[in-house]
């Protein structure tokens, strides 16, 4: 039997109050994290999703401290003190999900620059700052045997370039995070951290719901696997990438999309 789990670790998740992100920390909450640490601009969507996971914790019989701190990442001295607010609740840092990020869709030429700024800042230029100030604690509580880790949220936008409602900057900022990634891998492995990317394909949530009332049945329909992505294929892929069996895994990008983005019908709605 091989049991995947992240017994003991403290895991911090950005953009950890609904969608994707709330479901790596529940994955953490479910099998055995001592402590799950999410942040959101929003209070309110920070304060109901604490409860909401020590809910989760509760009914599961899960010891479990849960953390969550309202910060815009994109204002530096707000990322700054979500750092040091977390700091001062824990005495290490094992997982860092960069998870936080957003998109725009406008055609070429109406496109707004606000628009591509706004998305490559949060997407791209926030991700770093995360890991910039999470690494030296990272660092410290990684070993050989089972190095820290951090996943960059990326998508498999930054695989294939299908994009049919102008996502000019989701597009270039999930490749931009993807190869941030792989240069982390390299440079951050002798320090036992690894860095992997997740590259999800199409999921159900706040962000990608225009899209997909726009798209109707095709991404279904000319998806391999004949669906959407759902909550466990998040949590399976995370929870495998963050124990301590797949310490060797380092630099990848992982596509979850049922093989998606080797379609290229997807792209013709
Ligand atoms: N859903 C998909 O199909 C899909 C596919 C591929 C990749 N992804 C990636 O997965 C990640 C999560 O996407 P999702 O679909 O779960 O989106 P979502 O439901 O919109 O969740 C985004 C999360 O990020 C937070 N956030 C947004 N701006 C922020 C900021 N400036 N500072 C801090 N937190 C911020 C949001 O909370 P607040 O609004 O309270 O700030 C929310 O918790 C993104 O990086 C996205 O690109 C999603």
């Amino acid at each position: 039997m091989v049991d995947y789990n992240v017994n003991g670790k403290v895991a911090v998740v950005t953009g950890g109050t609904r969608g994707l992100g709330l479901y790596c920390a529940e994955a953490f909450v479910l099998n055995g994290a001592s402590v799950v640490a999410i942040t959101s601009r929003k209070a309110d969507a920070c304060a109901q999703s604490k409860k909401y996971l020590e809910d989760v914790a509760a009914k599961n019989g899960k010891k479990v401290k849960i953390i969550s701190i309202p910060a815009d990442l994109t204002v530096e001295a707000e990322a700054k003190k979500f750092f040091d607010d977390v700091a001062s609740q824990v005495d290490r840092v094992d997982i860092v999900i960069a998870n936080a990020g957003a998109s725009w869709g406008a055609p070429l030429d109406t496109h707004p620059i606000s628009a591509i700024k706004k998305v490559l800042n949060l997407n791209v230029v926030a991700v770093f700052h995360t890991i910039q100030l999470f690494a030296p604690l990272l660092e410290k509580s990684g070993t050989a045997e089972d190095p820290s880790r951090i996943l960059i949220m990326s998508s498999v936008a930054s695989l294939a370039a299908n994009d049919p409602v102008g996502t000019y900057g989701y597009l270039a900022s999930k490749a931009g995070v993807s190869h941030l990634g792989k240069n982390l891998a390299v440079q951050l492995g002798p320090k036992n951290i690894t860095v992997n990317s997740l590259a999800p394909g199409f999921f159900p949530s706040k962000m990608s719901a225009g899209l997909l009332e726009a798209a109707g049945s095709i991404m279904v329909d000319t998806n391999p696997r004949g669906r959407l992505g759902v909550k466990e294929d998040i949590q399976n892929a995370t929870l495998f990438l963050c124990a301590k069996q797949s310490g060797y895994i380092n630099g990848i990008v992982l596509p979850i999309d049922g093989g998606a983005h080797l379609n290229n019908p997807s792209s013709k709605f």
